[in-house]
């Protein structure tokens, strides 16, 4: 159900965008407006703004853009009714009756209820008879009785039904199921258990939800792992294994492992602060999560190929949201759970020494090129600076620049500044591809190139452009008397984008009616990457220089446009169309 105008109006009134970016942001006044770095991405160059007038913020660098409800919604990745919840309760008001009804919201209850059901029943099987199967597997890798109850680890018996079987008899639908991805239908239209025959990993987010699963298969088959996909309570991107334990450790940091045993046999061996991804890389939005709990990230990965390329991208994404990185890798090509397992009781206390020792990110980078070089060759040597000119010129602080050349200054027995001279040459250099880069980004967004919310832009850009004009300049607050002029001058069919129309359509039904418009009132009909598109249309004009005058102006421009599609499309157009534009045609002359 939409919620009541007067309930919005009063709602954003009282949520003033610059009080609650500045919970998240680091706001700096900058004329009328106020700039920071973008929670949304991450850079070292403030390009996020926002807008008091309009009550809005813009990314340059990202496109996310919107009002303080679709904030909320981006930062704290709510639906859109849990945002307007989230401020309200944040404004002291009360939520309308009955608004949560046919929400997002109602269906993510429904399948977080269904995934603690299901946790219980895998848990239930692993500790019953037809779980035995499981229960050795996991007693033979290590696992303490109480390890399985702390993770309440599971089992999914081999029969594709039993757990289907069971949520049926408790009332959840096939579709219902499905969505929570713990099943799927089969092409004879039986609903199949999604898991069956693993051991079974729930996952559980930051306020104890059952959010996914992770099953490992017991035998040599594929896949080894499987996970819960993407679904409307999980995003596997955002989310860390173990994080609802980790984010109570009184350590200020974590250790980020590979895999899910890893972190099972962490926390037995007493680290608690271990975490893992679920099966994917490190991305940008777990290195944020982590960098809101703690300091330093000690990454140990499996010591192969595979495992060290990731850290090296774990190592820039933890880098970029300011958290302290070092790098530990188990010797022997060993994972952390096979590492401690092997060692008995002396296994424990020398991770941990371990981990203590272990390089941070520079270090572990130099570390690397330096054993693929011959340093007794005038090429190893050479090969060696360059490659490590290379990392110290990406460190943002000039005084650890200047530590780590020192020392390979003297490790070399080079010249300091000549170690000093390479690096900041590559640093202009950089620079030079990051300007260049964010101009190509630029251009691109300037000429609609990338317009995912508006595909036909591309192709139409002088009249989108035009469109775009038209639609800021509505939400600017335009006089009544405006407002019926442009629509008596252009009715929506002359718009030429869809989605451009669409807004104009959604905008005018309000205007027109004398009810007040703003991207707030617009975000229950609009998705969120649709309100950042509108905000970016805002955020070209926001210096307060759109007049009537100009409407009018791009209302000429859109008329043109049109007139000109329906010339291109004279050839299988009737009689009676051709002659009335050709009648158009002359009234424009005159
Ligand atoms: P590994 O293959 O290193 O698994 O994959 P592991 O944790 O050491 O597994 P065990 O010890 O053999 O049980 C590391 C992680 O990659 C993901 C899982 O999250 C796993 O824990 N993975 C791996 C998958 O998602 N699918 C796969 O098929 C394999
Ligand atoms: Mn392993």
């Amino acid at each position: 159900m939409a919620l009541p105008d007067q309930f919005l109006q009063e709602l954003k009134l009282r949520s003033d965008m610059v009080d609650v970016a500045s919970g998240y942001v680091n706001l700096k006044k900058r004329g009328r407006n106020y700039v920071g770095l973008c929670p949304f991405h991450s850079e070292k160059t403030p390009s996020f703004h926002v807008y008091p007038d309009s009550n809005s913020y813009y990314c340059f660098g990202c496109h996310a853009g919107g009002d303080v409800i679709n904030f909320i919604r981006g930062i704290e990745n709510l639906d859109y009714m849990e945002a307007v919840k989230f401020l309200a309760d944040r404004a002291g008001m009360q939520m309308p009756e009955a608004s949560f009804d046919n929400s997002l919201s109602k269906l993510r209850g429904r399948i977080l209820e269904l995934n603690r059901e299901t946790a219980r029943f895998y848990h239930r099987c692993l500790i019953e008879k037809e779980g035995r199967e499981g229960l050795l597997y996991f007693r033979r890798r290590g696992l303490s009785d109480h390890t399985i109850r702390r993770f309440g680890l599971g089992y999914s018996p081999p029969s594709r039904f039993a757990l289907t079987d069971h949520l049926s008899k408790l009332g959840y639908t096939p579709q219902e199921q499905i969505q929570a991805n713990v099943a799927f239908s089969s092409r004879s239209g039986h609903l199949v258990d999604r898991f069956a025959g693993r051991v079974m990993f729930p996952i559980i987010d930051l306020r104890g939800n059952v959010i996914a699963f992770g099953g490992r298969i017991l035998t040599d088959g594929t896949p080894k792992y499987l996970n819960t996909s993407d679904t409307p309570v999980f995003q596997k991107s955002r989310n860390l294994f173990a994080m609802n334990f980790a984010k109570n450790t009184r350590d200020n940091r974590l250790l980020l492992v590979e895999g899910y045993m890893d972190v099972i046999a962490l926390h037995q061996a007493g680290f608690q602060n271990a975490v893992a991804t679920l099966g994917t890389a490190l991305t940008q939005e777990q290195a944020q999560l982590m960098a809101r709990y703690v300091e330093e990230v000690v990454i140990c990965y499996d010591a192969d190929d595979a495992g060290q390329r990731a850290a090296q991208r774990a190592i820039h994404f933890l880098r970029d949201v300011g958290v302290r990185v070092k790098v530990l890798v188990v010797p022997d090509g060993k994972d952390p759970d096979e590492y401690i397992r092997s060692h008995g009781e002396q296994g424990v206390v020398r991770f941990r020494q371990m981990m203590d020792d272990s390089d941070n990110d520079v270090q572990y980078q130099l570390h690397k090129i330096k054993a693929r070089c011959d340093l007794s060759q005038p090429e190893g040597k050479i090969a060696y600076l360059n490659g490590a000119a290379e990392i110290i010129a990406q460190l943002d602080n000039s005084m650890e620049r200047d530590v780590y050349a020192g020392r390979l200054a003297e490790e070399t027995k080079i010249d300091r500044n000549a170690v000093m001279l390479q690096i900041n040459k590559l640093r202009r250099s950089r620079e030079k591809n990051r300007q260049k880069k964010e101009f190509r980004e630029y251009q691109q967004q300037v000429t609609g190139m990338k317009d995912a919310v508006n595909p036909e832009k591309f192709h139409h850009l002088r009249c989108a452009n035009a469109e775009e004009g038209i639609i800021a300049f509505l939400l600017q607050g335009p006089s009544d008397r405006e407002i019926k002029a442009i629509w008596q001058a252009l009715p929506p069919e002359k718009f030429r984008t869809t989605f451009n129309r669409r807004v104009y359509e959604a905008i005018m039904g309000r205007l027109l009616t004398g009810a007040p418009c703003g991207l707030t009132e617009l975000s229950g009909e609009f998705s969120s990457e649709e309100i950042s598109a509108i905000s970016r249309m805002i955020a070209k004009y926001s210096d307060g220089a759109l007049r009537y005058a100009d409407a009018l102006e791009y209302s000429t421009i859109i008329e043109q446009e049109y007139l000109k599609s329906r010339a291109e499309n004279v050839t299988d157009a009737s009689a009676e169309d051709v002659q009335s534009y050709l009648q158009t045609l002359k009234e424009q002359k005159k």
